[in-house]
């Protein structure tokens, strides 16, 4: 099965058993088969955070469960989401209902299951914010279980999906919690001056969706997964040394104590904003991303951005990591 269509980098991929199950039952007989066939398994969502190698043995499996619903209580209301629905589709339709939590999540690629493995985030808000469960069946045995937000770890682009329970469970819904209560989060850059002095929830999307589209390169014309590398977080005493030789470097300041940076302003004082070597590049417009003009393979793509992590080191002595993961 072919799935360089599958990965919005567009890396070439076959893999050798592919199974997109709609309804919970037959994912636990896949599940089951799997484990007694001992075949690895690969769980895909909408393929935009990952870098897939050039072959996958044993089964991969894309969950296709697609239902949504409302649950009203109240002023809040709860919507439960299938891991297969398009997460943009989902926050616009949310968005055009009057309903707030989600309308500064527009435009994120990917399905709502991938969604909380990596805590999803962008103009000030986080999915853990809004969200009220997960739930997931377990590899090992098919039974299905329900984790609350403290259960699944979550930080900056991490969660426990990402540590103890890698490979160990599939995710199939979300339970999001939204509400009918105006409730703007317009602090992040510029999006206050991009609204009208009352927005409503589709006004915001709509604004970060032109702000998104100003900057992020569409997979569907050009191979990417967002920004490519997560933005380094040091302790306040190199922030402080950084900052006395760049004054005018971004910086945010946790709650902690420790400072956040910005990765694609570190890429760009490197002067690799629009870069290209081979079939990879910086994208010339964020440099926090990484693109792929056709023809390339995820082995080309990590010595590329091994080269990115190269120079960001010598310049500023700090390490960045990777945001995408591998397959
Ligand atoms: N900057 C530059 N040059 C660049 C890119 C950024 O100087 O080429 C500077 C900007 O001017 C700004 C700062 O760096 O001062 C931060 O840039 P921006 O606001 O564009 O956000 P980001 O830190 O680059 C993060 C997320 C994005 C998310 C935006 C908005 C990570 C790894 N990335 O990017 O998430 O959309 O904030 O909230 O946290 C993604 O994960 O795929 C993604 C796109």
């Amino acid at each position: 099965h072919d799935l360089s269509s599958a990965n919005t980098l567009g890396l070439p991929c076959l893999a050798e058993r592919f199974a997109a199950p709609s309804a919970i039952g037959p994912l636990r007989r896949l599940l089951r088969q799997a484990a007694e066939r001992d075949w690895t398994l690969t769980i895909l969502g909408g393929g935009s955070n990952l870098i897939l190698p050039e072959r996958l043995s044993g089964l991969v499996l894309k969950p296709a469960l697609r239902h949504w619903w409302l649950e009203r209580q109240g002023s809040r209301v709860l919507v439960h989401v299938g891991a297969g629905v398009e997460w943009h589709a989902l926050v616009m339709a949310l968005a055009g209902r009057g309903l707030w939590g989600t309308e500064n999540l527009a435009l994120i690629p990917g399905f709502c299951g991938a969604a909380p493995i990596q805590n999803i985030g962008a103009y000030g808000v986080e999915l853990c914010e809004v969200l009220e469960a997960v739930q997931v069946l377990f590899v090992e045995d098919g039974r299905s279980a329900v984790l609350t937000p403290e259960e699944c770890v979550f930080g900056y682009r991490d969660s426990i999906f990402k540590g103890e329970l890698e490979g160990r469970v599939v995710i199939t819904g979300l339970t999001l919690r939204l509400s009918r209560v105006a409730s703007p989060r317009l602090a992040y850059g510029d999006l206050a001056q991009r609204v009208g002095p009352c927005p409503g929830p589709l006004e915001v999307a709509e604004a970060v969706c032109a702000i998104r589209r100003e900057k992020l390169p569409d997979p569907a014309e050009l191979g990417n997964a967002g920004s490519f590398f997560k933005n380094p977080i040091v302790e306040s005493e190199r922030a402080a040394e950084l900052l006395a030789s760049w004054p005018a470097m971004p910086h945010f300041e946790l709650p902690d104590g420790r400072v956040k940076l910005a990765a694609g302003w570190l890429i760009d004082q490197c002067g690799l904003k629009g870069w290209r070597s081979g079939h990879f590049g910086v994208h010339d417009r964020q440099a926090l991303v990484l693109v792929h003009f056709g023809g390339g393979s995820a082995a080309e793509l990590l010595a590329f951005a091994d080269r990115v992590v190269g120079q960001v080191q010598a310049r500023f002595g700090v390490m960045l990591e990777r945001e995408p993961r591998l397959a």
